[in-house]
């Protein structure tokens, strides 16, 4: 008779850096009883307030047996070359980033026991000083991205819907990161390149530029191997724009504030995907220069 498989007991997490959204994850899951720690530049003690409690973070140490990793797109490889000597021979990492192009880049980076995951979320966190607030709640999908991950499913699983939950577990992420790549695509550099916030998109005077920006999209994913409706896409931008109305995009704050921007995991993915498959994508384009060149700017 089949039996079901004895339950896994809980890792003990690691989250990496001190973004919002690591912060609201590692919060709720230490709230909820796991073993949550903090991966620093500067390993230290953090308390930090979320929900009127304050609640304090040890630094991870070795061996670190799953971790969180959302941090920039830009900045995923090097994390992970500095965690790689700290973790467990069947660690788990759960990347989590807007844009796309890291899941190629760490795979080859990992030993055989190492779990990779993705997970892309719609919720919203907003970090102060010594401070996290749930912004927006959301969802989020998760992909197990090898057989290590596999392995450690049910724990990895369990895990991510404390933290960033309901979580949808999917075996192939990657038309979900198509459709977040196309809402990326449209907010945030035109959102930087305005300085506004996400609602102020929904004025009719974008909606041309906004509907050729999603047709290049839909273009580059359909010859990649994931064809998207343009039109239930744009929809999908519209709706977005319409429920983040009062949000400043990502990429507005990092310009506004002088920081690099993740314009080459999104714009300039979608770029790169096209040339490679010969596909004309004008108004990305001009879209990523004008980008490429406020950041230069500013940088
Ligand atoms: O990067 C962001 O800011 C967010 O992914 C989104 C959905 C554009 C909302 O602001």
């Amino acid at each position: 008779m089949a039996q079901n498989p004895a339950p896994q007991p809980a890792l003990s997490w690691s989250i990496v850096g001190q973004g919002a959204i690591g912060l609201l994850a590692a919060c709720r899951m230490q709230q909820a009883g796991f073993d949550v720690s903090l991966w620093l530049r500067t390993p230290r003690l953090l308390t930090i307030k979320f929900a009127h409690r304050q609640l304090q973070f040890q630094p991870a140490s070795a061996p670190i047996s799953a971790v969180l990793i959302p941090v920039k797109s830009y900045a995923v490889t090097e994390a992970v070359q500095t965690l790689l000597p700290a973790m467990a021979s069947d660690a788990q990492l759960v990347l989590s980033h807007n844009g796309m192009g890291t899941i190629e880049q760490v795979k080859p980076m990992l030993a055989p026991g190492h779990g990779l995951w993705f997970l892309t979320t719609t919720h919203g966190a907003l970090k102060q000083p010594d401070t996290v607030q749930h912004t927006g709640t959301g969802s989020s999908t998760l992909a197990a991205l090898n057989n290590a991950a596999k392995v450690k499913q049910q724990q990895v699983l369990q895990a991510m819907d404390i933290a960033l939950g309901p979580v949808t577990l999917t075996d192939n992420i990657q038309p979900a990161l198509w459709q977040k790549l196309a809402i990326n695509a449209v907010i945030n550099p035109l959102t930087a390149l305005y300085n506004c916030r996400n609602g102020e998109l929904a004025a009719q005077k974008y909606h041309q530029h906004i509907e050729a920006l999603v047709t290049e999209v839909c273009k580059v994913a359909a010859a990649c191997g994931y064809p998207m409706s343009a039109h239930s896409t744009l929809q999908t931008v519209l709706r977005v724009i319409s429920s983040t109305a009062q949000n400043f995009s990502s990429m507005q704050q990092d310009l506004a504030h002088g920081r690099r921007t993740e314009i080459d995991a999104i714009t300039g993915y979608v770029v790169q995907q096209a040339a490679h498959h010969n596909i004309s994508v004008p108004h990305n384009q001009a879209l990523l220069e004008q980008i490429l060149l406020r950041q230069q700017q500013r940088y």
